[in-house]
């Protein structure tokens, strides 16, 4: 039998919070990303929609589509080799019907490479992750801030406030009950994440939903410091890379232009 790590499995990350072990978990877009935070470790990898407003410079995570998801999702797959790797389910891929539900979870596993699928909604998508994992594709709910109802919401806003939290645990246990293996926990009170990660047996996947959750989920982009759009309370900023690229591209610009670059040593005899 080799000895060689085994890519981790949605049971891994079930395990973690039987033994309460923290899950990372980051998004990422591409290739090279991708493999770094593989290679450092990380537990999950989240192909998200939010790819769209981060990567693609749209407004929101409307407009995503299937295609941008797969192709995100290959360039993914192909840089990890141990994390677990859950693709998003773009808005209008799941919503219509279950039959489309369903082929759309499959293409993201059999094209995107993903070995998993993440869908926003509680109780009002719980016939959908039923389906989707009854043909064995496993399921990440999403539940609180949900980008794809930024309509609904009124833009993005902590969720599950006072009345709504009922409604919340609902979502979460309802999530559960359909089969989910993980859920998100997007912008709520940190008690209600709390109480929601004690209730529930599977792993809570907090993002803006404080410390207790069973692991924390950001937007790579975020932590890297090279989204200017967006800057949410919850984000922590553990790099400042667009110094670092903006250096290097002004030192280029300024070799170029002043004939320093390329010298000998880049060019051919
Ligand atoms: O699309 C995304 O990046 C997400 C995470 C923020 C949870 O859904």
């Amino acid at each position: 039998m080799s000895n060689a790590k085994k890519q981790t499995t949605v049971l891994d990350i079930q395990r973690m919070k039987a033994e309460a072990e923290k899950i990372a978990v980051l998004t990422a877009y591409d290739y090279p990303l991708a493999r770094l935070m593989d290679l450092a470790g990380i537990d999950m990898v989240l192909v998200g929609d939010s790819v769209g407003p981060v990567v693609a410079g749209y407004d929101n995570t409307l407009p995503v589509t299937m295609d941008e998801m797969l192709y995100h999702s290959r360039a993914v797959a192909r840089g990890v080799t141990d994390a677990l790797v859950v693709a998003d389910m773009p808005f209008l891929s799941y919503q219509v019907d279950l039959a489309e539900a369903r082929r759309n979870a499959g293409r993201l596993v059999k094209e995107g490479g993903a070995q998993a699928v993440k869908l926003e909604g509680g109780e009002n998508v719980a016939a959908t992750i039923r389906a989707i994992v009854e043909m064995d594709v496993p399921v990440v709910g999403h539940i609180g801030l949900t980008p794809q109802s930024i309509h609904r919401m009124g833009g993005y806003r902590v969720q599950g406030k006072g009345d709504q939290s009922r409604q919340m645990i609902a979502d979460a246990r309802a999530v559960q009950e359909a089969g989910a293996f993980a859920v998100v926990l997007e912008a709520i009170p940190a008690p209600l994440a709390r109480e929601i990660t004690e209730i529930l047996s599977i792993p809570t996947i907090g993002i803006g939903a404080g410390v207790a959750c069973d692991g924390q989920v950001l937007v790579i982009h975020d932590i890297l410091g090279l989204c200017e759009k967006y800057s949410p309370k919850f984000v922590k900023r553990y790099a400042d890379a667009a110094a670092l690229i903006s250096g290097g591209i002004a030192d280029y610009i300024r070799e170029v232009k002043a004939g320093e670059f390329p010298t000998e040593e880049h060019s051919f005899k």
